[in-house]
């Protein structure tokens, strides 16, 4: 037999190596459109798949300043929360109705100060940061306190809530506005 010339060796070798390939990607294909089968029926369970969920919420809305002025918002939204509180607080509640007004007081002081995060100054923002931390903890204890119907602790909380708030207005706003309980 004469010797096959070696261009017909190496075409044999590309037409097998083309063949393993193309199995190759037939099972890949098997291989994903199983996955993305199992995808779709996980996802009909919760609805959405978890990636695209931050995605969209964000595109649709987040949390926006409503009254860009600190000022308004001081006076809106923590003055008649305080002067209620400092009604409430100032005797110890003798029925639920009673315990209901300091949690709710508490809860929207409590929860106005992580609005302050959206508010940084300028300067000194990690102070800003910390006295509105402190409010928050405290003010959460306050409302924590009341769930629970403790006068004796709600009591260090509300004072120690002040304290932090007027930390905050000590430093940013040269000792104005120093609440009391
Ligand atoms: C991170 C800083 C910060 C914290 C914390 C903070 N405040 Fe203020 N507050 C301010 C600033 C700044 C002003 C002054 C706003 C202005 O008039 O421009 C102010 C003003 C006020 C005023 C006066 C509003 C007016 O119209 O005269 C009250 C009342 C007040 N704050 C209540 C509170 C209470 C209650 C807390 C705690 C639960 C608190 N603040 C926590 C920064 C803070």
């Amino acid at each position: 037999m004469p010797a096959r010339p070696p261009l017909f060796d190496l075409l044999r070798k590309v037409m097998r190596t083309m063949k393993t390939s193309a199995s190759l990607l037939i099972l890949a294909g098997l291989v994903s459109a199983a996955f993305c089968m199992t995808g779709a029926f996980s996802g009909s369970h919760s609805g959405y798949t978890v990636a695209a969920v931050p995605a969209v919420r964000n595109a649709v809305a987040g949390p926006e300043a409503v009254e860009d002025s600190m000022h308004e918002f001081m006076e809106y939204v923590f003055q008649p929360t305080y002067r209620r509180l400092k009604v409430s607080m100032a005797a110890e509640p003798n029925d639920n109705k009673d315990w209901k007004a300091i949690k709710s007081d508490s809860l929207i002081l409590a929860e106005s100060c992580n609005l302050l995060f959206a508010r940084l100054p300028a300067e000194d923002a990690d102070d800003w940061a910390q006295h509105a931390t402190a409010s928050r903890t405290d003010g959460a204890a306050l409302y924590q306190a009341a769930r629970e119907k403790d006068f004796g602790k709600a009591s260090s909380a509300y004072r120690a809530m002040l304290n932090n708030c007027n930390a905050c207005h000590r430093q940013f706003e040269n000792g104005k506005h120093i609440l009391v309980p």
